[in-house]
């Protein structure tokens, strides 16, 4: 389950009502899957075939499809990151840099972690979401975040779109950012 870390004062939040009431006040969606429904071979899997995506998509259909009739959604795909990605550390120093976009970020974790940094309100500041299988979140339009991986360096997730163009990262460059 999912839970925040707000960089100003390190309080933690968790539990999925508290985290759920959090990120609700911040308007980021938070909604949660059952991720025991994966297969037990692609629970613990991170280089992905194309028959393995495509088991993930199917096995997660009915809740793809639902969030995307919800929040109009067009097309989805699965992104696998680990130490056995090319170049993944010069991959992570190029997300880790604070950035907007025109569309909202939606990620469904399916295994592995990662975390989201978001910009939250002026008397927040700064928060990571870490997130684990079976987190859903979706940060909106044009606030500014990075997303990393966490400890184990490992992560599947489905990713939604509106129409792909939107997500193109929009450098978001902030003197109050804490990086810590
Ligand atoms: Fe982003």
């Amino acid at each position: 389950m999912a839970e925040i870390r707000i960089r100003n004062t390190n309080e933690r939040i968790s539990g999925e009502e508290n985290v759920k009431a959090f990120l609700d006040k911040q308007e980021v969606l938070y909604e949660h899957w059952n991720a025991d429904k994966l297969p037990a071979e692609l629970k613990d899997k991170f280089t992905l075939s194309d028959e393995d995506k495509a088991t993930i998509l199917s096995t997660f259909d009915p809740e793809i499809k639902d969030l995307a009739s919800r929040r109009g959604y067009l097309t989805w795909d699965i992104i696998a990151l680990s130490d056995a990605t090319p170049n993944l550390d010069e991959l992570l120093k190029k997300f880790e840099q604070v950035h907007t976009h025109t569309e909202d970020e939606v990620r469904a974790i399916t295994a592995g972690k990662g975390i989201f940094i978001i910009k939250g309100t002026d008397d927040v500041g700064y928060f990571d979401v870490e997130l684990e299988a079976g987190d859903v979140i979706s940060v909106p339009e044009h606030k500014p975040h990075f997303f990393t991986l966490m400890d184990n360096r490992q992560i599947v997730a489905v990713r939604l779109f509106i129409e792909t163009e939107g997500w193109i990262a929009h450098p978001f460059a902030d003197p109050t950012f804490q990086n810590a």
